[in-house]
């Protein structure tokens, strides 16, 4: 079987793009590699992330175009360049052009750190649904793995993983505990879950 490929869509630290690498380091992953990471945003850690492992790191950034077409053009030809399999956007916040999910559709999937469909859509993004969780006084919040489509988080969910919200958590430690106990499982999980999928479905 040729290598499952992934094209991973980044903005900020790339922590969840890290555990992706760390599970195909430790073999978990076997038989998928990242042929691409793309970040919108030039200074995000996680394209030094991908320098440091001997990933191509793109940096396609809206600021460097005349208008939202252009940009979109380029995001969309700049993932199939790296002809992937998936499409994993990986704390990527920006919205996905609908020439990107016509595309791909079907073959793309987003962490988002709640469960949804609590704290999502327009606005949940990153501290934001934490703070909305702690204030809704929710004891138990988590991360989902969905797939992507012309809506906001409201694709398909291929995967959910609670995590208890405890006394005196602010939304910093509670996202913390949400990435570490849920993101950085789920994501690789799901990535391996769409690779077996394919596979079944080429023999
Ligand atoms: C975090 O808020 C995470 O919960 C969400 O995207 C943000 C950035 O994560 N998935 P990362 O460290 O860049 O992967």
């Amino acid at each position: 079987m040729s290598d499952f490929r992934l094209c991973v869509l980044v903005s900020g630290g790339g922590t969840n793009l890290q555990a992706i690498m760390d599970r195909i380091d430790d073999g978990s992953l076997s038989g998928i590699v990242i042929s691409r990471v793309i970040s919108n945003n030039p200074d995000a850690y996680a394209l030094e992330r991908a320098k440091k492992a001997g990933i191509e790191a793109v940096c396609v950034s809206r600021r460097d175009y005349p208008d939202a077409a252009a940009f979109n053009s380029a995001l969309l030809s700049a993932i199939k360049e790296s002809e992937p399999s998936l499409v994993v956007l990986a704390g990527f916040l920006v919205v996905l052009p609908r020439e990107v999910i016509r595309e791909f559709e079907g073959r793309i999937i987003n962490i988002h750190p709640s469960l949804i469909p609590s704290f999502c859509g327009k606005g949940y993004y990153g501290l934001f649904v934490h703070e909305a969780a702690l204030k809704r006084g929710v004891k138990v919040t988590g991360a989902t793995v969905h797939i992507v489509d012309e809506g906001t988080d409201t694709g398909p969910i291929l995967i959910q993983k609670p995590v208890m919200v405890k006394e005196g958590d602010t939304p910093e430690i509670l996202q913390r505990r949400v990435m570490e106990e849920a993101e950085w499982i789920i994501l690789p999980e799901a990535i391996r879950k769409m690779a077996d999928a394919e596979e079944g479905r080429e023999n």
